[in-house]
């Protein structure tokens, strides 16, 4: 495999080195994408907030900001992340910021614990994307919302060739697995050139 192929794989599930020059490369590059993607969400105050696949934890920071008062849950498949991520809200660990090892299929946390799931660049890695869909909706207060947030690529992408594991998802496909898994209030939300947010309410 070449360096290039070796250094984005890490996308699917940071490891070592390289995965920690990974994380640190995508809490800054998905800024732009995850900023706007917010942007879209009526914050209210003392939220319960979970990000899916938190990566280096900076989508949990920009969470805790925009709800005072909020308790923030993070999780990601591989360990590497959750370390990150832990340092990276050091400041607010385990007070407001909780982070764990995990899949999105099998989410540790009791039925309706959340008011808003967040999932930034991470759905392509997901296993059974239709049954992770539910999981979250299990989650999920009713009212509460799913907004995930993709730069959409084709199939055929240098993207999907580049990262082993990934999968790419158009908006449409998304908002109909949404959907079928019980969302409803669906919305597909687009920033040119290629930035979707796809937000579904837990009825
Ligand atoms: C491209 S990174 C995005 C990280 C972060 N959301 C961001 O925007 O910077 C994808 C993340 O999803 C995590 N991931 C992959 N499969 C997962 C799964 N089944 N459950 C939870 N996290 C997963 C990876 O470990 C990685 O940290």
């Amino acid at each position: 495999m070449g360096l290039l192929k070796s250094f984005f794989t890490n996308c699917a599930n940071p490891q070592g080195r390289m995965g920690r020059a990974m994380l640190r490369f995508m809490n800054l590059c998905h800024a732009p994408l995850t900023n706007w993607g917010l942007s879209l969400i009526d914050f209210q105050d003392g939220w319960t907030m979970l990000d899916i696949g938190c990566g280096g934890g900076a989508t949990l920071r920009r969470l805790l900001k925009r709800s005072k008062g909020s308790q923030v849950y993070g999780i990601d498949i591989s360990q590497e992340s959750v370390e990150k991520a832990s340092k990276f809200n050091a400041e607010w660990l385990n007070k407001r910021v909780f982070v764990s090892q995990g899949s999105a299929d099998k989410l540790p946390y009791g039925d309706m614990k959340f008011d808003l799931v967040t999932a930034v660049e991470t759905v392509y890695f997901w296993p059974e994307l239709p049954a992770c869909m539910k999981e979250v909706g299990r989650v999920l207060k009713s009212g509460g919302s799913f907004a995930i947030m993709v730069e959409v690529v084709d199939s055929d992408s240098k993207w999907t060739d580049l990262c082993e594991g990934m999968t790419a998802y158009s908006p449409e496909q998304l908002k109909k697995m949404l959907d079928e898994a019980g969302f409803v209030k669906t919305e597909i939300h687009r920033k040119k050139p290629s930035n979707a947010t796809i937000i579904g309410m837990k009825p």
